[in-house]
């Protein structure tokens, strides 16, 4: 098959979060299973310096509303891989350093730079006459492509690829002034309830939702949430009335990147099998982070965008009394709402050497949490997958979760009696059922160590590879293909 990815993120060009693992190590998957892949994506002014990328010698012309625009493609392929990657350059649009929004919040003009992308992705394929038999579109900033597939495409060839469209978290869904129809070149039909209109405004994922040819989301318990209020984020409705072509399809991880027994950027490596380097991993992690280097105190960490989401309110709500009463420490790798980040901060200052943080974004250190951690806490409010919890269970470090999305279907948890489980997990979101729960793994790493150990060696040996979720988009790609081939028949007979 020729698939098509557009997407706003990419390991290990830019990443925001667990969209853009999951774009460059998914490509990989599918490229070694024999297909071809290629991704679009734009080339922002903070984009890792890609050394091999070469400029395409013709500008693409993007045709949207009234007006054509320009922009210079460079390509390369993904690191190992036979993927090709076109980065999309355009001064005025991705002249900022961010992907969605910089520290005075969103940018501006985010609803052209991410129209642009989506008609700027169709553009290409024309102008390297490659027609994809699929296209991957990721999140609300690809939502618009569905609809140029089913409306100035449909009767050229862009139109009969089909669309897939994976729902990353349906919390941001691109809420944006009717005028983009005007901008996009999308005919005005288009902004009506069952499309791309919502309470007056544009709403890109709403809109995609309601013109892909099926659509995935990253774990099949979150699945399920978001076809009810509590986790549709409004949505719930018109995902319920999807549910035909909606599956949940659980994330994988890259191995190339995240294997303790392999990865470069630790201090030492380590396996199921023989522990000791983790050992060497946590002293380095103490020290990274200004606590105190005892290997027999449990060291919880945290590697996270600081969001409502990730539920990490209720830690900050509960670490003083956490230092008072348990001999743990905590380190917090993250960065996000400045509350959260200030209110770490001001913990590390009060309880030093007990609890330190790094307010920023680094692969490396995030590397060496999961490695030197005895445990990570991810008490997510909703979590439609995670990956930190996957490399914290590759890593030996049994996370402390809430049981909500795709934490339910990746963590089993601990059971006394049997000895088995991958980690702990809570219900309630309330500050007192975190702090419970970090009792309970804090009284197992103290009391019951051997079955600790079993907890590490359990996560440890678990399959996260992409393995089993890829062959499972190949299938979904199957049966978009046969839709959209069978939408045409049916069209050509009206
Ligand atoms: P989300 O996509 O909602 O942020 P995931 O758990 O799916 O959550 O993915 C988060 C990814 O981002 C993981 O790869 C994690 O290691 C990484 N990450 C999060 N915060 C940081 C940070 N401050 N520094 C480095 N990596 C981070
Ligand atoms: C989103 C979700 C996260 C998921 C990631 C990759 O950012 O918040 O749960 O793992 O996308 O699919």
């Amino acid at each position: 098959m020729k698939i098509l990815m557009v997407t706003p993120e990419l390991v290990p060009l830019v990443k925001v979060g667990g969209l853009a693992d999951v774009v460059g190590a998914l490509s990989k998957s599918l490229s070694l299973l024999g297909h071809e892949v290629r991704i679009v994506l734009p080339k922002y002014a903070g984009l890792r310096r890609v050394e091999d990328a070469q400029p395409m010698k013709d500008p693409l012309i993007v045709h949207l509303g009234g007006h054509e625009a320009y922009a210079r493609i460079w390509n390369c392929t993904l690191p190992d891989s036979d993927v090709v990657c076109h980065l999309l350059e355009h001064n005025q649009l991705y002249d900022s350093p961010s992907v969605y929004r910089g520290p005075s919040g969103d940018e501006a003009d985010n609803a052209q730079r991410f129209t642009f992308l989506s008609r700027a992705a169709i553009d290409l394929c024309y102008q390297t006459e490659w027609i994809p038999d699929v296209v991957h579109c990721h999140d609300w900033p690809t939502g618009l492509v569905p609809l140029y597939l089913n409306t100035t495409e449909a009767d050229r060839p862009m139109g009969q690829a089909a669309s897939l469209l994976t729902l990353h978290n349906v919390q941001h869904q691109g809420w944006f002034h009717r005028n983009v129809v005007d901008y996009s070149g999308l005919p005005q039909h288009v902004f009506r309830p069952d499309g791309l209109e919502s309470m007056g405004q544009a709403n890109f994922l709403k809109g995609g939702i309601y013109h892909s040819t099926k659509i995935t989301t990253v774990s099949p318990t979150y699945a399920a949430e978001i076809q009810v209020a509590d986790g549709g984020h409004g949505l719930h409705n018109l995902l319920h009335n999807r549910s035909a072509d909606l599956v949940g399809v659980i994330n994988g991880v890259d191995t190339d990147e995240w294997d303790p027994a392999r990865d470069e950027l630790l201090p030492a490596r380590f396996s199921a099998d023989n522990l000791s380097g983790k050992q060497i991993c946590k002293a380095r992690l103490q020290e990274a982070f200004g606590l105190e280097v005892a290997p027999e105190i449990p060291l919880f960490t945290v590697v996270s965008r600081l969001v409502e989401q990730k539920g990490l309110d209720l830690l900050v709500a509960i670490s003083d009394r956490l230092m008072s009463e348990m001999a743990i420490q905590i380190a917090v790798l993250g960065t996000g709402e400045t509350a959260l980040e200030e209110a770490f901060t001001a913990l590390s200052q009060r309880h030093r050497g007990r609890f330190g943080s790094f307010i920023g974004f680094d692969n490396e250190l995030a590397h060496l949490a999961a490695a030197g951690a005895d445990s990570l806490l991810m008490p997510s409010r909703f979590e439609p997958c995670g990956l930190s919890q996957l490399y914290a269970m590759l890593y030996g470090a049994p996370p402390v979760v809430r049981a909500t999305g795709g934490l339910v279907d990746t963590v089993e948890n601990y059971s006394e009696s049997h000895s088995t489980g991958t980690g702990f997990t809570f219900t309630d979101p309330s500050p007192e059922a975190l702090f419970d729960t970090i009792g309970w793994a804090c009284s197992t790493y103290y009391d019951r160590p051997g079955d600790f150990q079993q907890l590490q060696q359990n996560g440890m040996r678990k399959d996260f590879s992409w393995a089993l979720s890829a062959g499972t988009y190949e299938s979904i790609y199957e049966q978009a293909m046969l839709s959209r081939a069978a939408a045409f028949v049916g069209q050509k007979k009206v």
